[in-house]
């Protein structure tokens, strides 16, 4: 298959950056189709560490094209931050193309984002990252939005600012907000805009071409498929749709190509920002957890909510998905938990179901029905096989295997490259 999708099955931060940098070495191109730089890739090598919010993880193996596609909305300034920060730590030789179609975040979209949030009771708000990024996925849906094509334009530019925040600045006078002068913004960003012109190109025509002559493209998903606007768990979601059904529309490619699509899934489960959680729990295990495998936002800081696996989530996400294998990350991260929960559905009502509820009050209401598995103690950190795992490790994982109905692909025993292990051959 010369198409691999790599897509979060939970809600986000599941190790899909340190599966794609992995999965990179073998592939043309690494592209990155939605969202913006409220995602957050760690990757791990030769004892670096890299935080990656806009740029796709294939940055660092070189001669790999790395696409800003047009599902994505880019924050211009940071984009730029992010270029720098590689360039310091020595990654000068890549090659980046964004798409033109492709929507520019702004500073007023930043604004406008904690406007919203501000104006929610607390038990309504979504809890964003504050970077944006659902202010102009608006703008796009409402014919408003700032492509890159207009961005590099700065005559166009010029004009769509100035049109947007003329209607914005009402609003930031209504709310008592600080105003946003056109010119202040104009000024500072065609210089962002001069600095990613040569990178800027029609980046559906390019993948085509690609896959068409049998080269080997890699999809990065952000965020996971329980914070996708249309499957996720609404209204606690991000902007845009984290599943492989949105690859072809936002990359521009023929679903055709779509074939192999990697789930990946920690060997537990976390959450930042609001919603209910089923499966979280608060007690020395968690915190040892949180601990163990640091779990803090990389965009924010903040510490993650923790959970046991849940493997109704996983069975959503292989339905809205297509998931074709699973890669369990952070399996070190438990060893040394005496029992291990696997949760298998839910009680609501009294009732047994086998599915999320849309109705977010009747997801509320979901508790979990777990199953228990005894634990290992062993150091399983310089793993290379199945076999060589403890055997209560093996059968953990065949049983989300099991239970989840897919097959085990990859399981990760530490964040570095090397300490991945892969059973499936995923560029056939
Ligand atoms: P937004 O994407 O900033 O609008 O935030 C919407 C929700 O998605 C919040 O709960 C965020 O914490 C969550 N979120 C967004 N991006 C990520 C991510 O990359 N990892 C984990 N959670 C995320
Ligand atoms: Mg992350």
């Amino acid at each position: 298959m010369n198409s691999v999708v790599i897509v979060g099955t939970q809600w986000g931060d599941e190790g899909k950056g340190k599966i794609t940098d992995f999965l990179a070495k073998e592939a043309d191109a690494v592209v990155r189709f939605q969202g913006g730089n409220n995602a957050g890739h760690t990757i791990v090598f030769d004892n670096k560490k890299y935080a990656l919010h806009l740029i796709p993880s294939g940055i660092f193996r070189k001669d790999k094209v790395n696409v800003l596609a047009n599902g994505m909305v880019i924050n211009p300034k940071a984009l730029l931050e992010e270029l720098e920060m590689l360039k310091n730590g020595g990654i000068t030789d890549f090659n980046l193309a964004i798409s033109d179609r492709a929507h520019v975040v702004l500073p007023y979209h930043i604004q406008l984002d904690g406007l919203f949030e501000d104006l929610k009771d607390d038990n309504k708000k979504v809890g964003t990252t504050n970077k944006g990024i659902g202010p102009t996925y608006n703008d796009k849906s409402s014919r408003i939005g700032i492509r890159v094509c207009d961005f590099i334009d700065l005559n166009v530019f010029e004009e769509k600012l100035k049109d947007n925040l003329k209607y914005y600045n009402k609003l930031f006078e209504l709310f008592g907000k600080p105003l946003i002068e056109p010119s202040n913004v104009f000024d500072e960003y065609k210089e962002y805009s001069k600095q990613i012109k040569s990178y800027v190109k029609d980046t559906g025509l390019l993948l085509n071409s690609m896959l068409d002559d049998g080269k080997k493209v890699l999809f990065e998903g952000a965020q996971g498929a329980l914070l996708c606007l249309d499957h996720g768990t609404y209204p606690f979601v991000t902007s845009s749709s984290p599943t492989a059904a949105s690859v072809p529309l936002n990359t521009g490619i023929s679903p055709k190509y779509i074939n192999e699509i990697i789930g990946v899934t920690k060997a537990y489960s976390t959450r930042v920002g609001s919603g209910h959680f089923v499966t979280e729990f608060e007690n020395e295990i968690s915190k040892k957890i949180r601990d163990v495998g640091k779990e803090y936002g990389t965009t924010t800081g903040r510490p993650r909510r923790i959970g046991w696996i849940d493997t109704v989530v996983l069975r959503h996400t292989r339905r809205i998905s297509g998931i074709t294998g699973l890669s369990v990350m952070l399996l070190d991260v438990l060893t040394g938990v005496e029992t291990l929960k696997i949760c298998v559905a839910y009680r609501l009502d009294g009732n047994i179901i086998d599915y999320l509820p849309a109705n977010i009050k009747d997801f509320e209401r979901c508790e979990p029905i777990y199953i228990e598995l005894e634990g290992w103690t062993e150091d399983i950190t310089q793993t290379s096989k199945f076999s060589d795992l403890p055997l209560n490790s093996q059968k953990y994982l065949s049983k989300i295997s099991e239970l989840s109905n897919i097959e085990l692909a990859i399981f990760s025993v530490g964040p570095d490259r090397e300490q991945t292990v892969v059973l499936k051959d995923i560029f056939k």
